[in-house]
């Protein structure tokens, strides 16, 4: 593609939802734009730019944006973060909670509704107890299209076999045509919301665990230190914040702090280990007290199995 629809399409993206396109890029823009012409019955990426440019911030602005995200996303997607919830994290917070049996979890890039349903899965596996209490969990994410398709809570079966153990599948999944679909009982338990990391959180409640995995890689420093500056606003004292493998806070914004679990780290606000009341450790050492109605279904250490 040409270098000035490259710059506008790059530009464009970059304001709208801080997506870094930089030069180099451009085979990868032309492919979804190509995608994307397709979808809207125009002849080429050329046809696309010409109505691009005619009709400035309208519906075909947002469909390239939607375009340019990129959505991978699977079950259980590198395993650790999800033994960290289940071993340490989740048994913390929910001791923690225990006197309002209250927990709010938010999923801030949520994609096609993977990662949600695998953190719920594990709930309903190892905490059942939890669903009787007031759990709200808000997934988001930019693009309107994988919402879209993770409201409806189906997949293929390519998806399906992607990380997700077959006890689950089996357990958690009815076969509708060549479609799995997350059962009606865990399916609306998500609220799935659009929303842009870039614009006010004012509609997000104080939350216990922010899962904001595989996203701040899209973004500039800038733009990480203030999306981390408004995870430590929602996020509850003593709560956690759940990053992609290949992302981290060090550098970017120093009042948060690691917190090692065997083989994942997480984060935390500094100093509110002691804040947030006995319950909170940053020791995989010693594990916090479960409320009774937990005890008899804390799992052994091996019964989400890691994926093949
Ligand atoms: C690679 S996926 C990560 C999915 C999931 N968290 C995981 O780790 O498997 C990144 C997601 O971030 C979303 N995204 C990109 N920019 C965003 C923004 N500014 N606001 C909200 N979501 C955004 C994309 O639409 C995409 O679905």
């Amino acid at each position: 593609m040409n270098a000035a629809d490259f710059d506008y399409v790059r530009k464009y993206v970059r304001e709208q939802a801080a997506i870094v396109l930089e030069p180099g890029k451009e085979y990868l823009v032309e492919s979804r734009l190509l995608a994307l012409s397709r979808k809207e019955s125009l002849a080429s990426v050329d046809e696309l730019m010409v109505r691009l440019r005619a009709e400035p911030k309208g519906p075909l602005h947002r469909k390239i944006v939607d375009a340019m995200t990129t959505n991978e996303t699977s079950f259980f997607r590198d395993i650790h973060p999800f033994d960290a919830l289940r071993k340490w994290i989740l048994p913390e917070v929910i001791a923690r909670r225990a006197p309002e049996r209250k927990l709010t979890l938010w999923c801030g890039a949520a994609s096609t509704g993977q990662e949600p349903f695998s953190v719920l899965m594990l709930i309903a596996e190892h905490f059942p107890a939890l669903l009787s209490w007031d759990l709200r969990f808000i997934a988001t994410d930019l693009c309107t299209e994988v919402l879209a398709r993770a409201r409806t809570g189906r997949f293929s079966q390519l998806e399906v076999n992607r990380g997700l153990p077959a006890t689950l599948l089996v357990k958690h999944f009815s076969r509708q045509g060549v479609e799995w679909e997350v059962k009606p009982e865990l399916r609306r338990r998500v609220e799935f919301r659009e929303m842009n990391l870039l614009s006010e959180w004012s509609l997000l409640p104080p939350v216990d665990v922010i899962f904001l995995r595989n996203v701040l890689i899209y973004f500039d420093v800038e733009t990480k230190k203030a999306i981390l500056a408004k995870a430590r606003r929602v996020l509850r004292p003593g709560g956690y914040l759940l990053l992609g493998g290949a992302e981290t806070t060090i550098n970017v914004d120093d009042a948060f702090e690691r917190v090692a679990f065997d083989k994942t780290t997480c984060y935390r606000i500094k100093g509110e280990a002691n804040a947030a009341g006995p319950a909170a450790t940053s020791s995989t050492e010693s594990r916090p007290a479960l409320p009774k109605a937990f005890l008899p279904r804390v799992p052994a250490p091996s019964a989400v199995a890691a994926p093949s």
